[in-house]
């Protein structure tokens, strides 16, 4: 059986792999034999983070690359394959939130949210998928979130934006099927950077603790079986869904 699930052998790209749930990813993705390519903006960051899954037994390599730079990705991708001779796995994790109601919304920073969270996985999926397509297998995962599923007041951008992406996950699932398969990982409410306003906010605390099955935050490593199953020989025949991993949060009115 964990042979279904074993990436050894394979190499994987993880965008916004320098911390919070993309380092978690790469991590997982390592520790099931795979070398994993990490991306991210800033250099330190990011050889930190790839130390660490070395000294952890690890194969990994650092790119610093800017996921919203489209001359960059094109450079990029045939880098990579030149130097580890080819992508199995994509992760498209990378991304960034602007909190502020859409009236108050200047249109720049809902720009970035776009570029960042949609354009750019659309962007690495064409240059990967193309290239997977070529060689009869892929794994695409991409990162959503339960709000792609659901709205919320103050993050408009970064809903249609994961919503964008759910859409773009079942486009690819049937252009590029049957060897390269296409998904959504949408997780809950991980305490990361990228929620920090929220884990400070009694009431938000309150709710997530009431209103979810599970009673409490997620952890990366609550998305660990999630990520394996799509990226491995497991999701075979998985392609095109959405996999919520939420707690019961989506699920339940409460
Ligand atoms: N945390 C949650 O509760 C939660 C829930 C649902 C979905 N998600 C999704 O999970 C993903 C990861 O979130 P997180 O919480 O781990 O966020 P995070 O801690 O803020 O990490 C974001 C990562 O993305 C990188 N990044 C941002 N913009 C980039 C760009 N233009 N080019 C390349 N790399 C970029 C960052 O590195 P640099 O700044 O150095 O580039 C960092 O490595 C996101 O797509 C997010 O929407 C998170």
């Amino acid at each position: 059986m964990s042979q279904l699930f074993s990436l050894q052998g394979r190499v994987a790209v993880v965008t916004g792999a320098s911390r919070g749930l993309g380092l978690d990813f790469a991590r997982t993705l390592a520790e099931a034999g795979a070398t994993v390519v990490c991306v991210a903006r800033t250099t330190a960051a990011l050889e930190a983070a790839v130390e660490g899954l070395r000294a952890a037994g690890g194969a990994a390599a650092a790119v610093t690359l800017d996921i919203t730079d489209e001359a960059a990705i094109a450079a990029a991708v045939p880098d990579i394959i030149a130097r580890h001779g080819r992508i199995d796995v994509l992760v498209n994790n990378a991304g960034v939130i602007y909190r502020a109601p859409v009236l108050d919304t200047a249109s720049d920073d809902w720009r970035r949210v776009l570029d960042t969270d949609l354009t750019a996985p659309f962007l690495l999926a064409r240059a990967v998928g193309r290239h997977m397509l070529s060689r009869r297998y892929g794994r695409i995962v991409n990162i959503a979130s339960v709000m792609g599923v659901v709205g919320r007041a103050t993050v408009g951008g970064y809903v249609a934006a994961k919503h964008g992406l759910i859409g773009l996950t079942r486009t690819l699932a049937a252009e590029l099927g049957p060897d390269v398969t296409v998904n959504c990982l949408s997780p809950g409410y991980i305490r990361t950077e990228l929620n920090v306003a929220l884990q400070q906010d009694r009431a938000f605390n309150t709710m997530l603790e009431t209103r979810t099955a599970s009673g409490r935050w997620g952890t990366p490593a609550d998305l660990r079986g999630a990520l394996l199953l799509l990226a491995s020989d497991a999701g075979a025949y998985i392609t095109g869904q959405s996999l919520v991993v939420d707690g019961g949060l989506t699920s339940i009115l409460a």
